[in-house]
């Protein structure tokens, strides 16, 4: 943590310390209005935070933090297109792209990076209006009815992600695809269902050198040419990344490959030419929406103070229950079916991003930082893992994601959809006590001597904390908005936590020793270097 923090965190210490028995039922019983002190709004959106265990002291010595912290001045060092990546010498402006052509330049390096977002900005228009236009046509003259999108990471779980959250806005004739895993069954199942002469790939990377993305690139090319032949590649493959030498390599059509930059983040790029199969799958226009809402998001997370700034205020939660409540963990669940892949696209962007081991200095951390993102879309996990969240002893922080209106109206539905997630929050706030049971218990006309036996199990310790961020209806703004938001709670705790959100070097480790393990695999010799673990794996493999 920066020096300046120390204070800040020192007090929060002391205040955690004398709340910890404090339970949220008796919170709630002490203020009437506690609903109205912790929540705030933004638009027509409603964070309810009442239900986190925190006092108005500790709420603000964590906005204090904020402060000490220069959370404003990094925003300004990030809007400046400083590099703020500095393990790997980057800017990280990704709010570029969302920016609007009017709103003026904003600067990378001395030059102003809008007019280049926006040309290819226009080049996706251009080439979406083709593909729904039915006017680009396949090698054999035939329009475009699949589009597979072949990436991994930062480069599939976003555009994958939104695709499903925008379910309702999907075009009618064109059905996108995503393929990720290395397993070749991921790539196998995708294309038994499609055609050669109808289908389009499209390939996202980068950096145009990852294992998978290119394995799996190799793998439909090959299918690719098997059904129609070396000249049909230009006709069925684009390309996303950065490194438009590498994709000219592979043999796409320079004319057909889209570009964005080294100043965005794998995990930040939805935004960019990355989003091009969400832009096929619901039209440029809702893609143009969704950019105005992280851009809205954008205005007010760069304006509005940390007692109401809504990313800011995530952010400060977490680094309550992390740092001070003891929590390892958070459960992200989203009472939305289209919903269902957010958690997944957050452990990157949340894991990824905070999960570092040494501060900016390159100092060892001595507290814990992002904690394990998990969770599922509600109300499936009630029928899963909430026991364990109910009665299971451990603290886990939960973050209910609801809409107020339905993106697929179904006549009963919706209402027992909130009624659960909001009784959820209730009963995890509240708990049970064991006298409430058994009182309970007895009026059913149980005997005595069944309640004794029976209320510890039914009674709940209840006081697990929870957040419910509460949004009109799932629409691209909307949506735009709600993943502009988590970017910018992951940027806020990074200060606090005085990490680097924009690198990812522990994840270049495993890549590094799955290379040197390749040509054992398939058949060199294991040398000295290998332990005996792995070696031993190796030659099971190797057994007829
Ligand atoms: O998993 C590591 C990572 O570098 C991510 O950060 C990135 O999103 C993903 O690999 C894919 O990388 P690329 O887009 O270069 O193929």
């Amino acid at each position: 943590m920066t020096p300046a923090t120390r204070a800040a965190w020192k007090a929060l210490s002391g205040t955690a310390e004398a709340g910890r028995r404090v339970h949220l039922r008796d919170l709630f019983a002490a203020d009437a209005r506690r609903f109205a002190h912790f929540s705030t709004r933004w638009n027509d959106w409603l964070l309810d935070y009442s239900k986190q265990r925190v006092s108005a002291a500790a709420m603000e010595q964590l906005c204090s933090l904020w402060q000490a912290a220069d959370v404003p001045g990094w925003m300004a060092r990030m809007r400046g297109g400083e590099a703020i990546n500095h393990s790997e010498g980057r800017a990280a402006l990704h709010i570029a792209l969302r920016h609007p052509a009017h709103k003026g330049p904003i600067l990378h390096a001395g030059r102003d990076v809008m007019p280049a977002v926006h040309a290819e900005l226009d080049k996706l228009q251009r080439f979406a209006a083709q593909i729904h236009g039915r006017h680009w046509r396949g090698a054999t003259g035939e329009p475009i009815t699949d589009i597979v999108n072949i990436g991994i990471g930062g480069s599939d779980l976003g555009p994958r992600m939104a695709t499903q959250a925008l379910a309702a806005y999907r075009h009618p004739e064109l059905r996108v695809h995503y393929v990720a895993n290395l397993d070749g069954a991921d790539l196998a199942t995708v294309l038994g269902a499609l055609q050669a002469r109808t289908t389009l790939f499209i390939i996202a990377s980068k950096t145009f050198t990852t294992q998978e993305t290119m394995q799996n690139a190799a793998s439909a090319r090959h299918w690719l040419v098997q059904a129609l032949g070396e000249a049909a590649v230009a006709r069925h493959f684009v390309a996303v990344s950065t490194n438009l030498a590498e994709v000219a390599r592979f043999g796409i059509d320079p004319a057909n490959a889209f570009a964005f930059w080294d100043w965005v983040g794998g995990r930040y790029s939805l935004w960019s030419a990355i989003g091009l199969p969400l832009v096929l799958a619901v039209g440029f226009d809702h893609f143009r929406q969704l950019l105005a809402g992280a851009h809205a998001m954008d205005e007010h997370f760069f304006s509005a103070p940390a007692a109401e700034n809504l990313p800011g205020l995530l952010a400060l939660l977490e680094i309550w229950n992390t740092n001070f409540l003891g929590a390892n963990n958070r459960a992200l669940l989203p009472y939305s079916q289209s919903l269902a892949l957010l958690p997944r696209y957050l452990q990157q962007l949340e894991m990824e991003s905070n999960g570092k081991h040494v501060d900016r200095q390159g100092a060892p951390l001595d507290y814990d930082t992002a904690p394990i993102l998990w969770g599922e879309a509600g109300t499936n996990g009630q029928h899963a893992f909430y026991q364990l969240i109910h009665q299971g002893g451990r603290l886990v922080p939960c973050e209910f994601v609801v809409c107020k209106q339905p993106d697929f109206p179904m006549a009963g539905h919706h209402e027992k959809l909130l009624a659960n997630c909001f009784a959820q929050s209730e009963a995890l706030m509240r708990g049970r006590t064991l006298a409430e049971t058994a009182a309970e218990l007895s009026a059913s006309g149980m005997a005595p001597d069944q309640v004794a036996l029976l209320a510890p199990y039914r009674s709940f310790p209840g006081n697990q904390p929870s957040t419910t961020l509460l949004l009109p209806r799932l629409d691209p703004f909307n949506l735009g908005a709600l993943l502009a938001l988590y970017e910018h709670k992951v940027f806020a705790a990074s200060i606090i936590w005085n990490v680097n959100p924009f690198d990812q070097w522990g994840v270049e480790y495993g890549k590094q020793l799955a290379g040197r393990l390749l040509p054992v695999i398939v058949g060199a010799s294991p040398g000295e270097h290998l332990d005996s673990s792995t070696a031993g794996l190796v030659a099971a493999c190797r057994e007829t």
